[in-house]
């Protein structure tokens, strides 16, 4: 149902309370998430983006219910992922003449997704839509935040940044905006969607906050497409993603295993304790990863100054998870984390030096030839283990 934004601007979008995964099965949304839809009613009347195919009904549903679907002169396609754009096909079957705003690259990520020829109208940055009142949508092109369709809308006026994905988070919630909603859950939900989502995009993150910061426009809110609108300080997740964009780390180590008779699990915990009796005053956290959260995981990645990944070797390689989380890290282009290998073995002893060789080709910088332990360590593998985790501290 319509809400409220600012005068003329409401939020017309999905809350979803239900969601738990994301991009397929990809993202763990463990607090749901909202698709956020805006309804901008100056002279003219004009909605940005719409919501994921599953609600298409029941969005344009409400939209006529609330006397905007006949009113509406235009449609802001500001990115063309489904969770934004699977209301279009029905909200065009009921309104075919209404021209729909987008990028180039939109168009092609629209016709390929729905297969139809829609009244596109292509732009790029710097172009307007004059809203009458004096007022207009500025849109400035966003490739790779997150596809490379994506653009913002800038309304003059009420200075409201529509960012898109851009400063999002999943978070389903009623409460619209930053200030109404508990700031730490909040701020976890927006740094694991920047981990997980925007990290290879860190250099374009900062350039494109950096062009848009040179504009120095007035900035009210950012009226994301997911979570909640910013409007208490809405340059604070602008400083955020600068600080995430810029080879983020904290004063925290990750340790990540998988483990099958316990060896490698006895390791990892042995690591832990004596990482946090070396250096007390860092935070270190261990996941085995065939039972913690995969997205969950990578955000302590992102949060760290270093990894240490451990797998027993298994028919001369290494556990499915294990390699799983490699496949993610690869892909994320993590920077600035130091990294090391340690599992256990019983004849051949592969996986260190496979998981040491994965660790570089992700983008870590490995610090040494990594851990290994025969079978399952007894007290002086365990020493061992404790002498390494001293001197893995002192190399990073
Ligand atoms: Fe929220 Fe890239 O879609």
């Amino acid at each position: 149902m319509k809400k409220t934004i600012s005068a003329t601007v409401s939020w017309v979008g999905k809350v979803d309370w239900e969601l738990e995964r994301f991009h397929g099965d990809e993202y763990s949304t463990h607090k749901g998430s909202t698709y956020n839809s805006y309804v901008v009613e100056e002279g003219k009347t004009v909605l940005i983006d719409t919501v994921w195919k599953p609600f298409a009904k029941e969005f344009v549903d409400n939209l006529e219910a609330e006397g905007l679907l006949s009113k509406l002169d235009a449609v802001i396609a500001q990115h063309g992922e489904i969770d934004h754009s699977g209301a279009l096909p029905e909200l065009l079957r009921r309104r075919p003449d209404l021209p729909v705003y987008c990028t180039a690259n939109g168009v092609k990520s629209l016709k390929g997704q729905y297969h139809a020829d829609w009244n596109f109208q292509v732009v790029k940055t710097g172009d307007e839509y004059d809203l009458g009142n004096s007022k207009k949508l500025v849109f400035v092109e966003a490739p790779m935040l997150h596809w490379p369709d994506s653009m913002f809308s800038y309304l003059t006026g009420d200075a409201i940044l529509f960012s898109n994905d851009a400063f999002g988070q999943h978070l389903a919630t009623e409460k619209l905006f930053n200030d109404l909603v508990d700031q730490n859950e909040l701020f976890h939900e927006c740094i694991k969607y920047y981990a997980n989502i925007l990290t290879p995009f860190s250099p374009l993150v900062i350039k494109k906050i950096e062009e848009v910061l040179s504009f120095n426009l007035p900035l009210s809110m950012i009226a994301t497409s997911h979570g909640v609108i910013w409007r208490d300080n809405p340059a604070q997740i602008v400083h955020k993603y600068l600080e995430w964009a810029k080879d983020y780390q904290e004063d925290r180590i990750t340790i990540l295993y998988d483990t099958m008779w316990e060896g490698t699990r006895i390791m990892a915990e042995t690591l832990a304790r004596s990482i946090n009796e070396a250096s007390p005053e860092t935070t270190v956290v261990a996941h085995c990863l065939s039972k913690f959260d995969k997205n969950d995981a990578l955000t302590d990645v992102f949060r760290s100054k270093a990894v240490l990944l451990g797998s027993p070797t298994v028919n001369k390689g290494i556990l499915t998870a294990v390699a799983a989380i490699l496949e993610e890290a690869k892909g994320l282009k993590f920077r600035n984390k130091k990294a090391a290998a340690f599992g256990t073995y019983g004849w051949s002893g592969e996986s260190v030096p496979l998981l040491t060789k994965a660790l570089g080709e992700a983008g870590f910088t490995v610090v040494d030839d990594g851990l290994k332990a025969l079978w399952s360590p007894d007290s002086s593998s365990i020493e061992a283990i404790s002498a390494y985790a001293r001197g893995f501290v002192e190399k990073i």
